[in-house]
């Protein structure tokens, strides 16, 4: 069985009189394990895709379906419990809090959780240490590089132990450098840990990272890529 399975989806946007189809009926199953880049035009729905893959929006119809259970059905209360305990989020602009240090960053999941302290110091050193960052951990935001930040943020993302990454643009900030450090930490926490990741991107060499890419084109899934396949063979 698939880890999450959308079907018919659709989200439509009102403005006023204006009504946006931003998804217009997308079947998409994605297996546990897997490492899958989104990729699409702007405004061709990846964002609206991604929103309601980590439970923050919900389809205006069609079912979706995660760890076996119906999302489309769930109140606010629920899809946030969901939220806090199977996924982690990373953001284009990292969304860190600025006047905290990295490893305080990394333990807020854990402090709405009610974590007790040793145990967060743990589990955050942790996280740390699998970004390579333990020798930042007193750093602010502001004291830290682009790529950098990144790494606290998706230590974050990782506290919580979630069966599934979302990352909307991670690599949107950062140099190619940068970007290509934060792929080769995704591509690790997938191997090594079975971490399901979907991520969104305009950058083919970061899509590539992936085992799976989706393009999306007027809010449907328009064809499917297999970057293992040697191009031009
Ligand atoms: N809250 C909203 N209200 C109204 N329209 C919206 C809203 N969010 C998105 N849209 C519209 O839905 C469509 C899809 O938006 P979405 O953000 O999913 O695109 P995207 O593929 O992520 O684009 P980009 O690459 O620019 O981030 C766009 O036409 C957008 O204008
Ligand atoms: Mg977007």
């Amino acid at each position: 069985m698939a880890l999450l399975e959308l079907t018919a989806v659709t989200r439509q946007h009102k403005n006023g009189q204006v009504r946006v189809d931003a998804l217009r009926g997308v079947d998409l199953a994605i297996e546990k394990g897997r490492f899958v880049s989104i990729m699409g035009p702007s405004g061709s729905g990846k964002s609206t895709l991604l929103n309601i893959i980590g439970c923050l929006d919900l389809p205006t119809s069609g079912t979706y379906q995660l760890a076996g259970q119906r999302m489309d059905r769930l109140r606010d209360s629920q899809l946030a419990d969901i939220r806090n305990q199977l996924i982690g989020f990373v953001f284009q602009s990292f969304h860190l809090l600025s006047d905290l240090d990295a490893q305080t960053n990394v333990e807020l999941p854990l402090i709405y959780r009610g974590v007790g302290g040793r145990e967060r110091e743990r589990r955050a050193m942790a996280a740390l240490e699998a970004v390579g960052l333990t020798s930042r951990r007193r750093h602010r935001p502001a004291q830290l590089s682009g790529g950098e930040q990144q790494r606290v943020a998706i230590a974050r993302a990782l506290v919580g132990e979630p069966l599934l990454i979302l990352a909307d643009e991670p690599t949107g900030a950062l140099d190619s450098r940068s970007g290509q450090n934060i792929m080769q930490v995704f591509r690790q926490l997938n191997r090594e840990r079975r971490i399901t990741i979907v991520q969104v991107t305009h950058d083919e060499n970061v899509a590539r990272h992936g085992d799976r890419i989706v393009h999306l084109l007027d809010g449907l899934v328009e064809r499917e890529e297999d970057p293992r396949e040697v191009k031009g063979s």
